[in-house]
């Protein structure tokens, strides 16, 4: 083997353990403990590994960084060892299921204003900041978060701020994913206003590398897809990429979930394959024509959008909850009252604890009241990626009393 060759294996090997020891890999490659330590040394100089007695451990922060850097294929499988207290919090609780989330990475640069503007106005804003986003990487981190197996597959640019991505994957917890990089475009990013009154938002997207999937990175993934009970995707990335995705979820027969957002004209051609679609009040406006009012404009909607071939059609309705439209039954599910801070990522909250839920077998209406008080807390704290932790949700869903209502 290739001194090359040995190093990208050792590499993968610290990827996927976060510690390697010069005996073993002297063995494993049969060469001297010198010619491993010299491959260390190389590893240390770059900054992400920290020498030990006998070996070395990973540097989390450059890791991201040298991956970037040195355009290294990064698939497979990478296992995180999460934050000491979140493992131990999760300890006996029963976790189950896996998620499988075709999405968008995204810079969020966010500013928080008095109220949204006007066409023409500047306003002052109190607070701004740059955060991970993307509706796919929020999805699956509400997704680990609410307790599942989760492997997300997205696609960065080869610029900075694709380290900041990896990082924040990296540090998430997720056990599972794979980052495609492309010269072509750079990073997604979004500008964001979230409004101090009441936590509104408007946001405009710059999707970047997130529409550059390829159908072949897609084939790469059919294990995973395989793996999963359940798959997840939005309207941030390629349509041909969600196709094939989707192609593939049916073939292995898989529950198949899109949020449709934000709304693409051209989405009307998955919907038969569609399981569960999850469209807010505006994208279920967009896909039925129908102007969202009030529950009774969002049952004609969801009765309408039920046509095009999907199974299930849950409008999330904001802060006052969601409808869940089959063709035998209608059901209003309220919010969970919250004190609102930063209403943006709601909707992600919802869709990646909805397919948490699911993929642990749960009936569909105990899943949407679950997605509901996960989405219900994650509005409480700022920026669209902070999502809570599995135990907080059930804390809620124990304190607060909450019915369902039979609209039909
Ligand atoms: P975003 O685009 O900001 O991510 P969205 O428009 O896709 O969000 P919403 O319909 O606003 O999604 O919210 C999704 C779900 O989150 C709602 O159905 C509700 O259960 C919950 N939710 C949203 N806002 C609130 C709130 N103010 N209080 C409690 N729960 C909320
Ligand atoms: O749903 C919120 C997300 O939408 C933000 O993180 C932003 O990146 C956009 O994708």
């Amino acid at each position: 083997m290739f001194k090359e060759e040995r190093r990208t294996s050792i590499l993968n090997l610290l990827i996927k353990d976060h510690s390697v020891s010069v005996r073993k890999l002297a063995v494993l490659f049969n060469v001297s403990q010198e010619t491993i330590r010299s491959d260390l040394c190389y590893f240390q100089k770059t900054g992400m590994l920290l020498r030990c007695y006998g070996g070395g451990i990973v540097n989390r922060q450059a890791l991201s960084k040298l991956i970037t850097e040195n355009k290294i294929d990064i698939s497979g499988t990478i296992s995180t060892p999460a934050n000491k207290d979140f493992r131990l919090h999760r300890e006996g609780t029963k976790m189950s299921g896996k998620v499988c989330i075709l999405g968008s990475f995204n810079i969020d640069v966010s500013a928080t204003v008095p109220w949204l503007p006007q066409s023409g106005e500047s306003i002052l804003a109190s607070q701004f900041g740059f955060y991970p986003g993307g509706k796919g990487a929020n999805q699956a981190l509400a997704a680990n978060n609410a307790g599942t197996d989760v492997h997300f597959i997205f696609k960065v640019g080869k610029d900075q701020f694709s380290s900041f991505a990896l990082n924040h994957i990296i540090q998430s917890g997720i056990n599972s994913y794979c980052a495609y990089q492309t010269d072509d475009a750079p990073t997604g990013s979004a500008l964001i206003y979230v409004s101090e009154q009441d936590g509104d938002n408007i946001i405009a997207i710059y999707p970047g590398a997130n529409m550059m999937l390829t159908r072949h990175e897609i084939n790469e993934q059919q294990g995973h897809i395989s793996e999963a009970n359940v798959l997840l995707m939005q309207l941030e990335t390629n349509i041909d990429a969600i196709e094939e995705f989707v192609r593939l979820g049916k073939l292995a027969n898989k529950t198949i979930i899109l949020n449709p957002a934000p709304y693409t004209k051209n989405v009307s051609r998955l919907l038969p394959s569609i399981d569960i679609l999850t469209p807010n009040e505006t994208e279920a406006s967009f896909l039925s024509g129908i102007t969202i009012l009030n529950i009774d404009d969002a049952q004609k909607a969801g009765n309408i959008i039920l046509q095009s071939g999907v199974e299930k059609v849950i409008i999330t309705l904001g802060a006052q909850g969601s409808l869940l439209c089959e063709r035998h039954r209608t059901l209003f599910i309220p919010a969970w009252s919250a004190v609102v801070k930063d209403a943006a990522g709601a909707g992600d909250a919802f869709n990646g604890a909805l397919a948490a839920s699911l993929a642990r077998k749960s009936d569909l209406v105990s899943a949407i009241q679950y997605a509901s008080a996960f989405a219900s807390l994650a509005v409480e704290q700022e920026g669209a990626s902070s999502m809570p932790q599995h135990e907080l949700v059930l804390h809620r869903m124990r304190t607060q009393s909450h019915d369902i209502i039979n609209i039909k």
